[in-house]
Parts: C-alpha cells; structure tokens; sequence
C-alpha cells in the first residue's frame, strides 16, 4: 500500500511517499480502506513540533523522544471496512466508517488499523466520505468543551475566538445547535461563512484586538487562537460566566488559574479525547444537517505535502480534506 510517513520533526519536507505491507487485522482489529482523511493542526503539531510556549516537553513525550513515533499521521479519516480480526462485532467488511485515532494517528495511508474499541464509527447514508473525514476532530473538541466543561445552556450568550478554524467552526454549529447565541470573532472575510455555520453576530479579530467585546455580557467566552488572557476576557464575562481556552501556552494558563476570580467567573483549559460515542452523536447531528464540517479545501494523496506546506505558509481556515482515493 501507498502511504505517507515522517521520521524526523520539522517542516513539511519531512513527509515522504512511501509503499509498506498492507496490514493484517487482529483479533479486535478493523482494516479500513482509507478513502479521506485530512490535515488537522494535531497534524501539522506532531509534524512539526511547534508546540505553545512551555509545552515542549509534552510534545515530546506524547509524539515521540527523538523522532516520531507514530511514522504515519492522519490523526481522522474516513474509509470502508477491508477486513475485520476474528473477535470484532458490530462492523462488518464493506461497511462505510469515520475513526479518530487522535495522537495514535494513522490516516495517510491507504490502509490504517483501529481497535474495535476506539473512536470509530459508522457514516450516515447522507454522507460522502470527504464529511465524514473531517467530522471528528473540531466535532470531539466542541463536543469535550461545550457540552462537557462550557455546559452551554438555551439562551447563553457564546463568544468563539478564532471561530473561522477547524475547531472554531465546529464550536459555532455546535453553540448554535445548543441553542446558545452565537458571536464569532474572525477575521471579516470569513463572515459570511459563520453566519451560514450559525453565529448571530460577527466580530472581526482587528476589532477584538482594538475594542474588546460587550462588557457583562458572555456566559461562555472559547478561544481557539490562543490570544486571550483572562485578564483580558474576564470583564466581557457575565457574574458566573467562564472562560473555555482550547489553546493555551503554559503562561496562559498558569497565569490564568492563579488569578484571583470574582463573581463566580471561572477559566478553564482541557484537552479533547476520542470517544466512539461522541462520533456516533456526531453522525447524528450530520445525518440531520445539524452539524457538518465546513470543507474549505481539498487536496489529493501525493498532495499532502503540498497541504502542509501552505498551513505552515498561510495559517488554515475550516477543515481541509485530502483524498486518499481518487
Ligand atoms: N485542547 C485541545 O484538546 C485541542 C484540540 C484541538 C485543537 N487544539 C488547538 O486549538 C487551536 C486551533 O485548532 P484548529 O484545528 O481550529 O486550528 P486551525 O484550523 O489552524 O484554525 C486556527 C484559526 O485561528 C484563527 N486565528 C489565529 N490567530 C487568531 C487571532 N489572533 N484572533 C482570531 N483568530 C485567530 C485563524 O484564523 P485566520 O488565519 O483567518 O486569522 C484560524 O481560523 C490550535 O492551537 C490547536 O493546537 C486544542
């Protein structure tokens, strides 16, 4: 099988074509038949290990000491069931499924195992494999950060910095979905897209920068940027409000749990998980229409490289999807 792999961290050089053994299933194994997966900035971080400040050290203790440690990134994909080890129940070969590895990675190849255990799930008959691909990664981490820690409630007034990203645009549908009021901050050329994905209203970064936001008027403020302290953010949140940082360097974080909170306001960091039954919730609200992965652009295999390339080049906006068979 074709694949792509690294050895070394650094630039988007390092990713290579390469042919192995098409892997053999065990026990409560599932072969999949990759037919998308994408370029997550989980990616482009274990790639390149450009880690916020203070996190080096994490980098490499969960990608790898020296050099990778998984060759094979990919950290979601889409494809169909090649072949299922003898203990697995529930997926059958020929099946239409989306898995997220996350950390373990393994979706830019042709062929990629998962556990009968793991996050894997069946697509929705609506859903072509490209939506599939792409639904994990922002979905599972608006899923972990609003519903889990944010617990948006109906009528909350939601703020998502940074909304125009992978991540960001998934918190808007997912805000909206919840029945909070949603304010995507961004930059003003991607308006009109997060209006369509569900916010009220717009801010544009430069602005967020210049002015801040409504004073008292958030109960959950989200940063996926990782430009906003708590000092910063804490007079935009209501008396009990909280700020969500999904991306934070280490100051960030210690400086924001040692400042002194007032009127019930909290911040909290926290890391996304992979969860089956987070997946299955996400094909739910796709197969509804609830919720789906804004696709902003779409590469093909031998352009992974390339893909990386304009993400170190040009930052990236929404999710982009790399088509592992044609
Ligand atoms: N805690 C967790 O479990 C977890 C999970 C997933 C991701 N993350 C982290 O979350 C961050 C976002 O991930 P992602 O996948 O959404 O990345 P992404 O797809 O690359 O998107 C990043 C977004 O941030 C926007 N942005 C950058 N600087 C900004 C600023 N100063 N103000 C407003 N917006 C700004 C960019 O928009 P423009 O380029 O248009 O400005 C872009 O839309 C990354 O740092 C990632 O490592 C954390």
């Amino acid at each position: 099988m074709q694949l792509v792999e690294y050895s070394r961290y650094g630039g988007a050089e390092v990713l290579a074509m390469a042919t192995a053994e098409k892997p053999v299933p065990h026990d409560d194994e599932i072969l999949i038949r990759v037919h998308a997966t994408t370029v997550t900035s989980g990616d482009r971080l274990a790639r390149s290990l450009d880690m916020p400040r203070g996190y080096g050290w994490l980098g490499r203790l969960v990608f790898g000491l020296r050099g990778p440690r998984q060759p094979i990134l990919g950290s979601e994909f889409s494809g169909e069931v090649a072949a299922v080890g003898t203990n697995v129940r529930g997926f059958l070969e020929g099946d239409r499924v989306f898995a997220f590895p996350g950390a373990r990675f393994g979706g830019y190849a042709e062929y990629a195992l998962m556990s009968q255990y793991g996050a894997i799930a069946h697509i929705p008959t609506s859903l072509s494999f490209e939506q599939a691909a792409a639904l994990s990664f922002g979905g599972c981490t608006a899923l972990k950060f609003l519903s889990g820690l944010g617990q948006v409630q109906v009528r909350d007034e939601v703020a998502i910095i940074g909304a125009s990203g992978g991540v960001g645009s998934a918190c808007v549908q997912l805000a909206n979905y919840l029945g909070a009021k949603v304010t995507a901050v961004c930059r003003e050329e991607h308006f009109e897209k997060l209006a369509e994905l569900g916010a009220c209203d717009l801010l544009d970064s430069a602005e967020l920068k210049r002015q801040g936001m409504r004073k008292g008027h958030f109960d959950i403020i989200l940063d996926t940027s990782g430009s906003i302290s708590y000092r910063q953010a804490e007079p935009w949140l209501k008396h009990g409000g909280q700020l969500l940082l999904v991306a934070a360097d280490l100051v960030q974080a210690l400086t924001m749990y040692l400042t002194p909170k007032r009127n019930g306001k909290t911040g909290r960091v926290g890391y996304a998980s992979e969860h089956a039954q987070d997946l299955q919730t996400l094909a739910r609200l796709a197969s509804t229409r609830t919720f789906m992965p804004w696709i902003e652009r779409r590469y093909a295999f031998d352009e992974i490289t390339q893909a990386h390339r304009d993400y170190d080049e040009s930052g990236k906006r929404g999710n982009w999807v790399v088509n592992v068979r044609p």
